[in-house]
């Protein structure tokens, strides 16, 4: 055991999932902060629990030699990166070792094979959706980011991995608020108007959105907000007023009214366009969702004649990839306006042997296999709670060919996984995409076939 304050010399011989470095005193599991598998540190260990203590480090005894400076001066204060102490070839090995992990420990899947991570030739101001908290500082209104386990907002500047145009759409709303004294949020009371500041960037045509989340349906001076921001931000297309008077970490209402320009901005992936709303979700790095999308095709394996279910569908982005090159895609998404976006995407994009159904996968596709509507390869890509049992478990009567997992969370895809391998289906392969560079996040994909023993 340890106890608090002591200072031990400690080994790092493995990394946890969120990216900290672990090391054993007399067998028991020390978690430290910044340390690397491979290093040796002087540490103190600042809190002990029953079956592990946390400690931070005094002094380095033996680097890594996949330490570097992290290129954010906020890094150690920032909740948003967590892995930039790493050279990103490092956190590229860490991620697919945090999926051959999980598969092996949750999912049972000792021998599948997970490929390297693919990541990114520039790994930096990927993402094209900024949410920017607005509170109260010790000098005045302030936005940025929250701190690391706490809800302090940090000022950052220039954040590495935002577009330019995010940094500039929220300092200009900060202005605003400070020239007319617009009272900000309280989180503690619930009094205040603004909240937040949401930006959303089309990478391949230049599109803006800026979208205000306030307390009630009135900003004021908008005109002379959305003058400085026309003014600023070239290619400003949408100006929101997002309506969100519930207490609680929920950060968009459901309520918006368009200030200025279009309700949507449009972006594009490969060859199709795709609208975005502020509500609908649409990955956040452009680059990596390419080679995310084409590689989850690839694994479908589409030739053509097969129908196919895209769950968790979303604005059909996958599902339009897919009707490039299958006979009948059929998309499943539980909110609304996504689905809305979808059948207009689809059209826009002269796709008309696609069909999308709004509600819950779990719901729906039961209801779909009793009318007969089966698939031949079933795509899904469930939030990070993964899927529910009972959509898995209709899967499993459906028999498609092909399930194609495409997960931002590893440990229920794996738990998912074990399910399906439990009852027909074989997990093949496992290919990590770097959606989230320096972030502690993991995305991969996995092909599932239905099993020769269960072939009809
Ligand atoms: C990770 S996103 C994937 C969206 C889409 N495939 C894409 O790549 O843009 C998960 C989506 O599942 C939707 N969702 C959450 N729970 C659902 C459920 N039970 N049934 C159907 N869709 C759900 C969310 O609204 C979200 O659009």
């Amino acid at each position: 055991m340890v106890s608090k304050n002591e200072i031990i010399e400690l080994e790092i011989t493995g990394m946890t999932h969120e990216g900290l470095g672990v090391g054993k005193k007399d067998g028991f599991a020390i978690f430290v902060q910044g340390a690397i598998d491979g290093e040796k540190v002087r540490a103190k260990i600042i809190k002990v629990l029953k079956n592990y203590a946390v400690a931070r480090i005094e002094e380095f005894l033996e680097k890594s030699s996949s330490r570097v400076e992290p290129f954010c001066p906020f890094y150690k204060r920032c909740g948003g990166c967590s892995l930039q102490h790493m050279t990103y070839e490092k956190t590229l090995a860490f991620k697919k070792q945090v999926v051959t992990d999980n598969l092996a420990r949750i999912g049972g899947l000792q021998d599948i094979k997970v490929h390297d991570t693919l990541g990114m030739k520039d790994p930096v101001n990927y993402r094209n959706k900024a949410q920017y908290p607005v509170g109260m500082g010790k000098e005045g209104p302030v936005s940025g980011f929250f701190a690391r386990r706490s809800h302090d907002i940090i000022e950052i500047k220039d954040c590495g991995i935002q577009h330019p145009f995010s940094d500039i759409a929220r300092d200009l709303v900060l202005e605003h608020i400070k020239k007319y004294n617009i009272p900000v949020y309280n989180e503690e009371t619930g009094e205040g108007l603004i909240r937040h500041v949401v930006s959303k960037i089309g990478f391949n045509t230049g599109e803006v959105m800026v979208v205000i989340v306030a307390t009630k349906p009135e900003i004021p001076q908008k005109q002379k907000l959305i003058d400085m921001l026309k003014t600023k931000i070239p290619n400003l297309k949408s100006v929101i007023l997002n309506i969100n008077n519930t207490r609680g970490n929920v950060i968009l209402g459901k309520e918006n009214i368009t200030l200025y320009g279009s309700d949507t901005i449009t972006d594009c992936l490969g060859s199709l366009f795709f609208e975005i709303s502020p509500l609908s979700f649409y990955q956040v790095n452009p680059v990596q969702t390419e080679i995310l999308y084409n590689k989850a095709i690839e694994y479908a394996g589409l030739t053509g004649e097969e129908s196919v279910f895209d769950l968790y569908c979303g604005i059909g982005t996958i599902s339009l990839f897919a009707a490039q090159k299958a006979k009948r895609v059929i998309g499943v998404e539980v909110v609304p306006e996504a689905i809305e976006a979808a059948k207009r995407n689809a059209v826009r994009n002269r796709l008309t042997n696609t069909e999308f159904y709004v509600g819950k996968a779990e719901e729906i596709v039961p209801q779909l296999y009793k009318e007969g509507k089966t698939a031949d390869v079933v795509i899904v890509d469930p939030p990070r709670k993964g899927c529910d049992e009972v959509l898995l478990k209709t899967l499993i009567d459906m028999a498609p060919k092909k399930i194609v997992y495409v997960s931002c969370n590893p440990s229920t895809l794996a738990r998912d996984l074990k399910y399906l391998t439990a009852n027909g289906f074989e997990a093949q392969e496992s290919q990590p995409v770097d959606m989230f560079p320096w972030t502690g996040h993991v995305e991969c994909i996995v092909l599932i076939k239905r099993a020769e023993s269960r072939m009809k």
